[in-house]
């Protein structure tokens, strides 16, 4: 046996309709037995596709997906014991309490009444959830609700857990204490596979890291390897007033000492340096002549070596 836990081979998904979608377009990846994997990537990237399929709730169009082992296409009921899934959006039942999501979970994958019972109250207490056992999901703020969502994704004891953007909506003390249930897993030898388009959360979480945009993966790696193969550079954003002329200005800031590139966005120009250091003022003052509105500044993170591969802010 392997300790790969999830495999994906050349991966690919078109979404027939009106218009043909390359949601994916031939995506190799391994997970390891244990580890915690952040895929980041920008709205549309490709990102719950990728989930949808290896949870056997979306078909690929070619290529292969096996959960230790098994077939996701072929063996979709066999694979499904081994994986839990937190969808992107809240799928708790509403007309159940939190008790009894958990524990209709472990019925519905063939746990005996009493070991229902005793699971779901094992949960609860591991997620600090005990004392809202008999509330309704419509009475959770978003934090609470995503923790049960979490102790039911796990409750038949899977061995991956997937979670498509785990921290959307939530607040930042939620997101934390989210954190540390996720981070808790590994623990009990659980392999996580998670989305995000949060750069702390891939940094803070993540053994491993895929950038993906487009369908396709643009780099894989610790969160330092990324950051030291293609983020050891500093961002400065312009807001010019003026567009005309920007690929002037850019040339020209091209050649400043320190800068490795620059390019034309949507606003102004984004600067590419490797050391800041007095460089400031000539970049303001290169800039001035089209109008400088406003600057800001990113430096080298995760966030930087993801502009760096997809050339677009995560947030924009
Ligand atoms: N059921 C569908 N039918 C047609 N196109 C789809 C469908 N689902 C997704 N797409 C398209 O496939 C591409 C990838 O979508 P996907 O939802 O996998 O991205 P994502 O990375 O999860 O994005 P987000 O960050 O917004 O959740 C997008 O262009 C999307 O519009
Ligand atoms: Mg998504």
């Amino acid at each position: 046996m392997s300790d790969t836990i999830v495999q994906i081979q050349a991966l690919t998904k078109v979404y027939e309709g009106k218009q043909r979608v390359t949601a994916l377009d031939g995506v190799d990846l391994e997970v390891k037995q244990g580890e915690i994997f952040g895929l980041l990537g920008p709205n549309g990237a490709g990102k719950t596709t990728t989930i949808g399929i290896c949870t056997t709730r979306t078909l690929p169009t070619s290529g292969q997906v096996k959960i230790a082992g098994i077939d996701v296409v072929g063996h979709p009921a066999q694979a499904r014991r081994l994986i839990g899934v937190v969808p992107q959006y809240n799928t708790l039942d509403r007309s159940l309490t939190i008790f009894e999501n958990i524990y209709f979970h472990c019925r519905y994958f063939g746990f005996s009444h009493a070991l229902a019972k005793a699971r779901s109250e094992e949960l609860l207490e591991q997620f600090l959830l005990s004392e809202r056992s008999k509330a309704l999901p419509s009475q959770l703020s978003g934090g609470l609700a995503q923790r049960v969502q979490i102790a039911r994704a796990i409750a038949h004891r899977p061995t991956v857990l997937f979670l498509d953007e785990p921290s959307a909506g939530l607040d930042p003390q939620s997101r934390i204490a989210m954190w540390t249930a996720v981070q808790g897993l590994r623990k009990d030898g659980i392999t996580v596979v998670l989305t995000t388009h949060y750069m702390e959360e891939a940094d803070e979480l993540s053994d491993r890291v895929a950038v993906v945009d487009h369908g396709k993966l643009l780099a894989l790696g610790t969160p330092q390897e990324l950051k030291d193969a293609y983020g050891a550079q500093t961002i400065i954003h312009l807001k010019l007033r003026q567009a005309e002329g920007g690929e002037a200005v850019a040339q020209e800031m091209r050649q400043l000492k320190g800068v490795e590139n620059a390019e034309v966005t949507g606003e102004g120009l984004r600067v590419f340096a490797g050391n800041v250091d007095g460089l400031l003022p000539a970049i303001i003052q290169t800039s001035s002549r089209l109008g400088l509105r406003d600057i800001s500044i990113t430096e080298p993170s995760l966030e930087t070596v993801f502009i760096h591969l997809t050339g677009r802010d995560l947030r924009e």
